[in-house]
């Protein structure tokens, strides 16, 4: 049986992804802090089973209790091929240095940098046995400075890092385990909305984010689910950025 271990399930993208990887007959572990009860019956339809574990990824206590027991299931089922997405994410705090709330950035970066981190590192520990695909949901915004997202860059172009670092790693090791950065563009979900809610002020580029909106510019995430999952069935490279543009039909 194939599982795939899923962040950031409840809406947006990683609920697209849930959803489509279900459809293809891969069973689901979704993570997030609140519950999306449409996953359930996408998963009976389709006859694999659908797990969902509740869990604050800004904790490292949680992070480590809750995929110690997502291992220890996967171990269980004897799972072949496990797929884990590290997608959920924040947006905030969007504001220039000097006015940043250290809480929100600690918060921010847990949730978006540490947690893909300690969740690659126990799979790599525990399930050498199995074959492992990692994908990290990046942006665009790791390569490319922007007024206001000093953090989310930031965060950003950490995952891009780790994931080249871990892919080198892994391969002097002749591990079986593979790990993917995929960036899926500028999409129509709430993190958007929190994008357009910030002010001129703290986001210089504020008002282009609303024209994309009112253009029809932001991509829908089913579309970007599918290119994601059409990277999964290629020979990617190991430890690249793969962006949603060079994967759409
Ligand atoms: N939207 C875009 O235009 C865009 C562009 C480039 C990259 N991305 C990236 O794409 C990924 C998905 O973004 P999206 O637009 O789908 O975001 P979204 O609609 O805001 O959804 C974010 C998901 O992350 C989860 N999450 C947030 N904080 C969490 C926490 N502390 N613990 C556990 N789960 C948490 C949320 O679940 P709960 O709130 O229920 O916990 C939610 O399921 C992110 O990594 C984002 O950086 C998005």
């Amino acid at each position: 049986m194939d599982f795939a271990v899923i962040t950031g399930v409840s809406r947006g993208l990683g609920e697209s992804i849930a959803k489509q990887m279900m459809e293809q007959g891969t069973s689901v572990i979704g993570l997030s802090r609140s519950e999306n009860k449409d996953l359930q019956s996408v998963a009976n339809k389709h006859q694999v089973t659908y797990e969902h574990y509740t869990c604050d990824l800004s904790s490292e206590n949680e992070v480590e209790n809750v995929f110690s027991q997502i291992i220890d299931f996967i171990k269980e089922q004897k799972a072949n091929n496990v797929y884990v997405v590290n997608n959920a994410g924040v947006v905030e705090p969007i504001q220039k240095v000097g006015d940043l709330p250290a809480n929100e950035v600690v918060q921010h970066m847990h949730v978006n940098l540490i947690a893909p981190m300690l969740i690659t590192n126990l799979f790599t520990k525990n399930c050498s046995e199995m074959e492992v695909t990692t994908v990290n949901i990046t942006s665009g915004a790791a390569n490319r400075a922007v007024y206001g997202w000093s953090t989310y860059g930031s965060s950003k172009a950490g995952v891009n890092y780790f994931t080249s670092t871990t892919a080198l790693e892994l391969e002097k090791n002749r591990s079986s385990h593979k790990i993917v950065a995929f960036s899926p563009g500028i999409m129509d979900t709430d993190m958007q909305a929190d994008i357009r809610s910030a002010s001129e002020e703290a986001f210089a580029e504020v008002d282009t984010f609303k024209e994309f909106k009112e253009q029809g510019k932001l991509r829908d995430t089913d579309v970007v689910a599918q290119a994601m999952l059409k990277l999964l069935q290629q020979d990617f490279e190991n430890g690249s950025v793969y962006h949603v543009n060079d994967l759409l039909d």
